[in-house]
């Protein structure tokens, strides 16, 4: 992966802006680039960017002007990679008297309070160290803010640059058919995991890398969207333009909240698309590699407190039929990819094996070895997804060690950061002895008790550092 660039326009002479990027899954690191090279298009100058978490105070200091896009994680935290930027740096506060600054912070409104918290945090620090804020903090709310990306597109453009929200916005997701469905885990006391088969329309969709990850675009199903034409008298063949592109009334509508009769009645047509609420996209984990000719994802449905279904996860594990479209857009996931062809512990549980899997295909196609999986799940008996996958590894020397913890059938219940902790020595020596890199893949409450484990055993200092060599991944969620 390349951490750090310097682009130079023709002339190179004209101001210096440091663009520094803190990203978890790569939305944040991709805007960064872009609007790098958005501004080395538009002027004399020199543009470079690099990680928030590689910089130092001094660095930062120099730069002239910074533009920082970050994202937030966990309860309004910053990324793996700034974690030790914010405990070394962010604790001082420095004098930055001669730094121009802005940041463009990515974040969810459903997190609420803590909503965009690192990059507003992040501000705060900046202005408390006296740099000189060129605009307000940008919040953007998840994939498809048009209007902040838009702003943050505008101010580029003052800063020379020559750019719009649509070239700094992901694509449009692409039409998938859902070609198989397969429940992993009848009989469990968990939620339903389903493992699904898809292929792109388009063959050229078959390119990704292990670690990177499918946006699903959840929907409502065929027989509500004809039945809220139908009772609105509505032509589900007309086209306006939406999200950036021309899509036809039916489509829109099966992509958004449906609107209660009083939010329809009497409305033109335009205006009710312009505010239609569209679903946000789900994430999930790619569980297979491109050249198997398929995606490969697996997918627990989420049943809520009133038994109704999660909406992708329902969407995806009930609703759609086999041969069903599913929009989808593959986002690029550079801090899950391969760190290197060494050793490597691998840990998850639950669908966290997912991500995991596609890593294990990769290596088992190099012919790698040297792979130590430690992975939990509810039992034996009904949660030991992927089994054969997984004997297929052990038998071909993929996994050189897999360690399975199954947290019902053991007394007292026993997880996998349990398992981590226990081998404790033993990871202590694939890291210190052999380089090893760790994996980490799954859901959050079991990621940070292995992240405790893993400063247990080898420190915070040597994890902070592993993390910013790109030898410490999560995927978590
Ligand atoms: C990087 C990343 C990778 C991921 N990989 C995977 C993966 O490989 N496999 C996987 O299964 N998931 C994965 N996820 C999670 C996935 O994206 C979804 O969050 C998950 O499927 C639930 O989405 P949903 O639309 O089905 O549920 P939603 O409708 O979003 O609901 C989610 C939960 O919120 C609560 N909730 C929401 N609305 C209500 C309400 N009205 N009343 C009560 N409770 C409510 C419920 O607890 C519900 O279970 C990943 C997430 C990320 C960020
Ligand atoms: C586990 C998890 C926790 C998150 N926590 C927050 C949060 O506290 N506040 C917020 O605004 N966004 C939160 N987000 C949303 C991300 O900031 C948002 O998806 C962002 O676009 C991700 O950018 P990145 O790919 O560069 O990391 C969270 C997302 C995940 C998956």
């Amino acid at each position: 992966m390349v951490f750090a660039s310097l682009f130079r326009n023709r002339s190179g002479s004209g101001g210096k802006i440091l663009v520094a990027f803190a990203s978890q899954t790569g939305a944040a690191e991709r805007i960064a680039w872009l609007s790098a090279n958005a501004l080395v298009a538009g002027k004399d100058r020199v543009v470079r960017v690099a990680p928030l978490g590689a910089l130092s105070v001094t660095e930062i200091a120099e730069a002239g002007t910074l533009l920082v896009v970050t994202s937030t994680y966990g309860a309004g935290e910053a990324p793996d990679s700034a974690r030790a930027f914010v405990r070394k740096q962010m604790a001082q506060t420095p004098a930055l008297k001669t730094l121009s600054y802005a940041v463009l912070a990515l974040g969810d409104m459903k997190y609420d309070a803590t909503f965009c918290g690192f990059g507003r945090g992040l501000d705060r620090w900046l202005a408390a160290a006296k740099a000189r804020r060129l605009f307000d903090v940008v919040c953007v709310n998840g994939d498809d803010d048009v209007a902040a990306m838009t702003k943050w597109s505008e101010q580029l453009n003052r800063l020379g640059a020559q750019t719009s929200a649509e070239a700094l916005m992901p694509g449009p997701p692409r039409d998938w058919l859902l070609d198989e469905r397969r429940l992993l885990n009848p009989g469990s006391p968990g939620g339903e995991a389903w493992h699904l088969g898809l292929v792109p329309k388009d063959t050229a969709q078959l390119n990704w890398t292990a670690g990177d990850i499918a946006e699903i675009w959840p929907r409502n199903s065929e027989e509500s969207v004809t039945a809220f034409l139908a009772r609105h008298e509505l032509d589900g063949g007309l086209s306006f333009r939406w999200r950036g592109q021309w899509s036809f009334l039916r489509d829109i509508i099966a992509h958004s909240r449906l609107p209660q009769p009083h939010e329809v009645e009497g409305i033109a047509l335009q205006w009710l698309v312009d505010r239609l609420e569209s679903f946000a996209t789900r994430e999930f984990s790619i569980a297979s590699l491109p050249d198997q000719g398929r995606m490969e994802l697996l997918v627990r449905k989420a049943v809520k407190d009133d038994g109704s279904l999660g909406l992708g996860s329902g969407w995806l594990t009930q609703g759609c039929t086999i041969g069903g479209v599913v929009k989808l857009r593959l986002r690029p996931n550079p801090n899950f990819h391969p760190p290197n062809d060494g050793p490597q512990l691998l840990i998850g549980a639950g669908t966290g094996i997912a991500g995991l899997r596609a890593h294990l295909f990769y290596r088992q196609q190099k012919k790698l070895g040297d792979a130590w999986l430690l992975f939990g799940e509810r039992t034996r008996a009904a949660d030991l997804f992927y089994g054969d996958d997984l004997k297929a590894w052990q038998a071909d020397g993929t996994l050189a060690r897999t360690d399975l913890v199954f947290s019902r059938d053991a007394v007292p219940k026993k997880y996998v950061q349990h398992l981590v902790a226990e081998q404790g020595a033993e990871i202590g020596r694939w890291v210190r002895e052999r380089s090893a890199s760790i994996l980490v893949c799954g859901g959050l409450a079991m990621a940070a008790g292995v992240q405790d484990a893993l400063v247990a055993i080898l420190g915070e200092e040597s994890l902070d550092r592993m993390t910013q060599d790109g030898l410490y991944r999560r995927d978590i969620y």
